[in-house]
């Protein structure tokens, strides 16, 4: 009996179960909820969406909605949904120049379809190279599209390139497994990398201390079409930030950076 339950573990362990494709109607259904309620300012077009038991986190705190950024009607200049249909999620990037704001939210959904987790990271003055209204201008000149059958890159890919990026921190050997691209662009708060030449690159900058704390408390959402991976951390080198790391990989290189991160209402320092 013993071996044989060994036997079943190994075998479970080696053959992961085919992923039940969750249903992308159902997860665009909830992020338009989402956007519609923090255009209002009011979860009331969440509503029909919500688990009885959901939880709002803002800027890696999990708090009352009604005190979170949600409930601030924004009028919105951008919004983008990516769609994890593995692990059943969306990521949303939202720019708002007046509010001002920018806002990046992963949404987490449960077995039945319904809305238990609203994680938000809600960049503005006083957050990381903050400027609602250049973000949106270069923002625009970026084509996120979606990337044709047959040239997408395989999720665990995706992942492991934001997951080498979010390392260089504290591992001297994370950026030889960064899959740098050209061109590449970085958009951080409002600091753009971009010259719009084919030879934009994104290894400027990049940390030379590798002895740093890490990025920890990792959370992803991984859109395969759009070669996309959104990951929130804790920022934990620079005042134990809320941040927010979203790549994009063409042809399994890296071609877009953006961040947002925010030091708990204080003035970003490192
Ligand atoms: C929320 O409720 C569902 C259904 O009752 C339950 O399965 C789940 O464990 C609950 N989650 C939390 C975080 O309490
Ligand atoms: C933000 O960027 C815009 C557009 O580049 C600029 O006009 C504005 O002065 C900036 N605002 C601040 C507070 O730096
Ligand atoms: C690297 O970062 C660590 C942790 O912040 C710091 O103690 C050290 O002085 C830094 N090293 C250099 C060369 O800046």
């Amino acid at each position: 009996m013993k071996t044989f339950l060994l036997g079943f573990c190994a075998l479970v362990a080696a053959t992961p179960l085919p992923a039940v494709e969750c249903d992308r109607a159902v997860l665009l259904k909830a992020a338009d909820a989402y956007v519609a309620s923090q255009t209002a300012g009011s979860i009331e077009p969440l509503q029909s969406v919500l688990a009885g038991n959901w939880t709002y986190t803002e800027n890696n705190k999990v708090i009352s909605h009604t005190k979170g950024v949600i409930h601030k009607p924004l009028k919105l200049d951008h919004r983008r949904t990516n769609t994890d249909l593995v692990a059943c999620a969306t990521y949303t990037e939202l720019i708002s120049a007046s509010g001002p704001y920018t806002i990046a939210t992963q949404i987490r959904h449960d077995a039945a379809g319904k809305v238990n987790s609203i994680d938000t990271i809600a960049a503005t003055t006083n957050s990381w190279l903050f400027n609602a209204t250049k973000t949106l201008e270069y923002v625009k000149q970026e084509k996120w599209d979606v990337i044709p059958e047959g040239m997408r890159d395989k999720r665990e890919v995706i992942q492991a390139a934001g997951d080498a990026y979010m390392s260089m921190w504290d591992d001297a050997h994370a950026h030889e497994r960064v899959p740098w691209g050209t061109p590449c662009t970085r958009l951080e708060g409002s600091a753009y990398t971009g010259k719009g030449r084919p030879d934009d690159s994104c290894q400027p900058g990049i940390p030379s201390n590798h002895s740093q704390a890490p990025n920890t408390h990792r959370r992803y959402v991984i859109d395969v079409e759009m070669g996309s991976v959104s990951i929130f951390c804790v920022w934990e080198h620079m005042m134990m930030a809320a941040d927010s790391h979203e790549f994009r990989l063409e042809n399994g290189k890296l071609r877009y950076v953006h961040t947002m991160t925010e030091c708990g209402g204080k003035p970003c320092k490192l």
